[in-house]
C-alpha cells in the first residue's frame, strides 16, 4: 500500500478532539505546512545513527522532561533547570558507566495528552477531558474545554521558541563540562545526592585539569564545550504532524519536522490505526510505547509495520508495565523479537505503569515503584542476553512535590505543596538525580556482567 502524508486519514485516529468548526481546523492546518520546520532532516537521521549505537549497547538512551509542556508554565527558567537536570543525569550516566549518553528532551512539542475517559466529572458535572495546551484549556469550565484550532500555532510558535533556547543551551555555553558545578540547582543542595554529586563534579574537574595540560581544551575539542541534544513528544495529532512534515531535499525522504524524534502512545498503536499510519512513512527515528495489553505476535507486527527494514535506529520501544507487572509481561515481548531477529532499542518507561491515587486525592508514583520497575527492566534483559538501552521518564527540573518517597522524603501529606503539572506526576529535580545514580549503578552491574 502506497504512503503519502495524508494516507491516515482514512483510517481509524483514536483520540482525537472533536473541533466544532473542522474549516478553521484546516485552515490552521494550512498554515503551519506553510511554515518553517522545526527540527531538520539531517538532525533526526543524526539522532537515528546514534539510536544504533544504543540498539547495539554501546550508549544509553535518556529521554525524560514533562508529562505535558503547557502555556502557563513557559518560562526561560523552567527550560534551562530542566535542561540543566538532563546534563547532571548525563554526567552521571557518563562518568559513572562510562558509556556515552544521548539525551532527548520530552520538550518542545510534548503538548497533546490522551485521556482515559473523553468526559471528566467534577461535583457533579461532567465536562469534555483536558487533552492538553495544543487542543483545550485545563480549566474546569464549559468554554475552556471547547477544543480550538489557534492552540495548534501557540503550540508550534511556543515549541520553536523553546527549541531556540535549547539549541542557544546545548551550543552555546552551558553545556560546557567545565560548568559541571554550576548545573547544580539550588534547591537540591545539601542533600545527600547533592554532596555525590559534587564529588563527581570534583573528580571530573581534576580530568579536565589533566587533559588541559595536555592541550584537550573546551576551545580544541567541540565535546567538552557543547553537547546534543535532541526533542521528542507523542504524535497524537497526525494532523499536525501532517502539516509540519517535509521532503528531505538530501535524500527525497519524508521526515516529521516537528521533532527529531516522534512516538506513538500506548492507547493509540492499532496496526490498522492513522497513528501507525502516519509514522510508517516518515524516517525519523520513531518509538513505540507497550503496555501490559500489548501481546508479543501484535508488538512483530507492529515493528514490521514501522521497520519493514528491521535497520537497528528506527524503532525504540518503551516498555511500561509497572512494578509489578513487568515481570510478567517483558520477557514475551523480548522473546518474540529475539525470535524473529528484529533490531531494536528497548528502553523502559517507568511512569506510566506505577501511576496510583494518594489518599489525599493526588495523582502519584512511589520514587520506589519507579525504581523497582527499573531494576527488573535490566535484571530482565541481562537474564535475556538483550541490551538495557534507555529509559523515558517524566521529570522537571523544578522542587515539585508530586511523586512519593527519594531520599528528600516526599509523603502522601506533602503533595499538596507544590503539585505543578498539567498532566501526570512527575520526579523533581533531587528524585531525578537519585535516579541517575541508581541507573549509573545499574549500568555498571550489567555491563561488568556481560564483560566478566
Ligand atoms: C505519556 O507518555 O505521557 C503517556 C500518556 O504514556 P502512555 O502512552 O505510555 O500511556
Ligand atoms: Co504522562
Amino acid at each position: 500500500m502506497t504512503w503519502t502524508p495524508d494516507s491516515w486519514r482514512s483510517k481509524p485516529a483514536k483520540q482525537q478532539p472533536s473541533y466544532p468548526d473542522p474549516d478553521s481546523v484546516a485552515q490552521v492546518e494550512k498554515e503551519l505546512a506553510g511554515s518553517p520546520p522545526l527540527v531538520f532532516a539531517g538532525e533526526a537521521r543524526r539522532l537515528r545513527r546514534q539510536l544504533r549505537d544504543v540498539a547495539k549497547g554501546e550508549a544509553f538512551l535518556l529521554q525524560g522532561g514533562d508529562c505535558a509542556e503547557s502555556f502557563a508554565e513557559f518560562h526561560v527558567d523552567t527550560i534551562r533547570d530542566t535542561f540543566k537536570v538532563m546534563l547532571q543525569m548525563s554526567v552521571v550516566l557518563t562518568y559513572g558507566a562510562s558509556l556515552p549518553v544521548v539525551k532527548v528532551g520530552r520538550m518542545a512539542g510534548q503538548f497533546a495528552k490522551p485521556r482515559s475517559s473523553d468526559v471528566e466529572t467534577q461535583d457533579g458535572v461532567d465536562l469534555p477531558s483536558y487533552r492538553g495546551d495544543i487542543i483545550n484549556g485545563i480549566a474546569f469550565d464549559a468554554e475552556a474545554r471547547v477544543p480550538d484550532p489557534e492552540r495548534l500555532l501557540r503550540a508550534y510558535n511556543q515549541s520553536a521558541l523553546t527549541l531556540n533556547l535549547l539549541r542557544a543551551f546545548a551550543q552555546g555555553g552551558m553545556a560546557n563540562l567545565e560548568q559541571v558545578h554550576r548545573w547544580n540547582l539550588e534547591f537540591v543542595d545539601d542533600t545527600p545526592q547533592s554532596e555525590r554529586y559534587e564529588e563527581l563534579a570534583n573528580e571530573l574537574d581534576e580530568t579536565l585539569a589533566f587533559m588541559r595540560a595536555i592541550g584537550l581544551t573546551p576551545e580544541t575539542v567541540h565535546q567538552l564545550r557543547e553537547t546534543d541534544f535532541y526533542t521528542s513528544h507523542e504524535a497524537l495529532l497526525p494532523g499536525y504532524e501532517q502539516a509540519l512534515t517535509r521532503v528531505d531535499s538530501l535524500t527525497g525522504d519524508y521526515y516529521a519536522c516537528s521533532a527529531h524524534m516522534l512516538w506513538i502512545g500506548d492507547r493509540t498503536r492499532q496496526p490498522d490505526g492513522a497513528h501507525v499510519e502516519f509514522l510508517r512513512g516518515v524516517e525519523n527515528p520513531i518509538g513505540l510505547k507497550c503496555g501490559p495489553s500489548l501481546d508479543p505476535d501484535e508488538l512483530v507486527r507492529l515493528i514490521s509495520i514501522l521497520d519493514p527494514e528491521n535497520d537497528p535506529g528506527r524503532i525504540t520501544l518503551i516498555t511500561r508495565h509497572g512494578a509489578d507487572n513487568v515481570a510478567d509481561h517483558l520477557p514475551g515481548l523480548i522473546e518474540a523479537v529475539e525470535r524473529e531477529g528484529l533490531d531494536v532499542v528497548w528502553s523502559v518507561d517507568p511512569m506510566h505503569g506505577n501511576t496510583m491515587v494518594s489518599a489525599t486525592g493526588y495523582k502519584t508514583r512511589p520514587f520506589e515503584r519507579i525504581v523497582r520497575e527499573v531494576q527488573q527492566f535490566f535484571e530482565i534483559h541481562q537474564a535475556m542476553g538483550t541490551h538495557a538501552g534507555g529509559v523515558h521518564f517524566e521529570m522537571t527540573g523544578q522542587n515539585v512535590t508530586e511523586c512519593t518517597g527519594g531520599a528528600v522524603r516526599i509523603e502522601e501529606k506533602n503533595l499538596a505543596d507544590r503539585y505543578h503539572t498539567h498532566c501526570d506526576p512527575r520526579l523533581n529535580a533531587s528524585q531525578s538525580l537519585e535516579f541517575a545514580f541508581i541507573l549509573a549503578d545499574l549500568l555498571k552491574q550489567t555491563r561488568n556482567g556481560t564483560s566478566g
